[in-house]
């Protein structure tokens, strides 16, 4: 008996070890996705016109960090704040931590390098060498073509300066350890050209993150067999539930029954000249889809979405999209 005692107290002390060493692994040596690339872009009007679009409509750089105003319809952003940062999303909003979008106006990133900023935007490992969670989708845009980064970083390096100093973001435990292993080496990739319609739409998808949206979550992670199906939850700040729709082409559930052009319509409605955004009552729908922001695509781009979502297996799930706060619900 007593032998075995030793034998376990053996066992446990070598358990504790290799868990020790495998955490202080994680914290020191991780993340390692390589040095930043001696990278120079060359700006040019031109280029910065070219990154315009993508930040704007596509990959929405824009949307979480400048200051979107969440007592109107889907959350537009108040003028005079492009870039400036400091949005927060936290435990609340089901995070696994407090995070903070960072200002991203030459008064804060102008310590970047351009091979720095094409590092942080690919593969989510900052300046300073820490590992960021992936709020912003970044495991997505390390498969951006590196043409559209390069235009997307000359964009961003031409907003107006603006005085702001987000605080640090914290993860909770575990998180704050688990953190160091996501960022990988950026995989790159190349855009498809636009007449070839489904690789093209392929890749628009991936750069919007759809799929982030559009999944159902569990533990924080996205379900991939059940990709586009819908259901994930979001917590609005102005109270209740809102929940992402099913975007495959299933009839009953789906948007198998939407045309193209009805679908690109949709998009268009929020950019028309007359829309003005709904004020948004606390407690009403609201929502987390950034309609007047991908309203700005082309109708070309917009078509090769839907291409690309109609070519993918239908899956049934029925969503529930909105429930207002006080609802008796099961909140997850
Ligand atoms: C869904 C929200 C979201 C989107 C979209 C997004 N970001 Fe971010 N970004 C964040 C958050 C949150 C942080 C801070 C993360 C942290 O501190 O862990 C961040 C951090 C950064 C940083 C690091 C800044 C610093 O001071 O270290 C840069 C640069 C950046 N983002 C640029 C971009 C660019 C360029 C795009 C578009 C290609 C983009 N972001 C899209 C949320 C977003
Ligand atoms: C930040 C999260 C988020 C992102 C990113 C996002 N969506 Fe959504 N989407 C939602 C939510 C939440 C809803 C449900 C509420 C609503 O209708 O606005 C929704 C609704 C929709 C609807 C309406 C479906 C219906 O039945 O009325 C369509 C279509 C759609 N999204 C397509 C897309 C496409 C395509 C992309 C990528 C280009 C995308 N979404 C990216 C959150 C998101």
């Amino acid at each position: 008996m007593k032998k075995l005692f030793k034998i376990s107290g053996f066992v446990l002390l070598f358990i504790v070890i290799v868990i020790g060493g495998l955490v202080s692994y994680v914290k020191t040596a991780l993340p390692n996705v390589g040095e930043a690339q001696p990278v120079k872009i060359n700006y040019t009007p031109d280029l910065v016109e070219r990154g315009k679009y993508p930040a704007n409509h596509v990959v929405l750089c824009v949307d979480c960090h400048s200051t979107r105003d969440w007592t109107k319809f889907s959350g537009p952003l108040t003028p005079g704040t492009l870039g400036k940062g400091g949005e927060r999303f936290d435990q609340a909003l089901g995070f696994p931590g407090v995070y903070y979008s960072k200002n991203i106006t030459p008064k804060g990133i102008g310590r970047y390098t351009d091979g720095e900023l094409y590092r942080v935007i690919t593969t989510g490992v900052t300046k300073e060498g820490k590992a960021m969670f992936p709020v912003m989708p970044y495991p997505y845009y390390s498969k951006l073509d590196p043409n559209d980064v390069n235009a997307i970083i000359a964009y961003i390096r031409s907003f107006d300066p603006i005085d702001n100093n987000p605080p640090e973001s914290a993860s909770d435990f575990p998180m704050n350890i688990i953190i160091n292993m996501i960022p990988k080496k950026a995989e790159g990739g190349t855009r498809p050209d636009a007449a070839n319609t489904l690789a093209y739409g392929a890749y628009l998808v991936n750069a919007c993150a759809c799929r982030e949206c559009h999944t159902p979550v569990k533990q924080g992670q996205i379900i991939p067999e059940l990709a586009f199906s819908g259901g994930r939850e979001f917590m609005l700040y102005s109270g209740g539930i809102v929940r992402s729709s099913n975007i495959t082409a299933s009839t009953e559930t789906g948007i198998g029954n939407w045309s193209e052009e009805a679908f690109i319509n949709r998009f268009k409605s929020y950019v028309d000249s007359n829309y003005k955004p709904q004020n948004v009552e606390k407690g009403a729908f609201n929502t987390l889809m950034p309609w007047t922001m991908y309203g700005g695509m082309t109708r070309t781009d917009l078509a090769a979405i839907y291409a690309y979502l109609h070519s993918m297996p239908a899956k049934e799930n029925a969503v529930i999209k909105f429930t207002p706060p006080g609802a008796d619900v099961a909140k997850k």
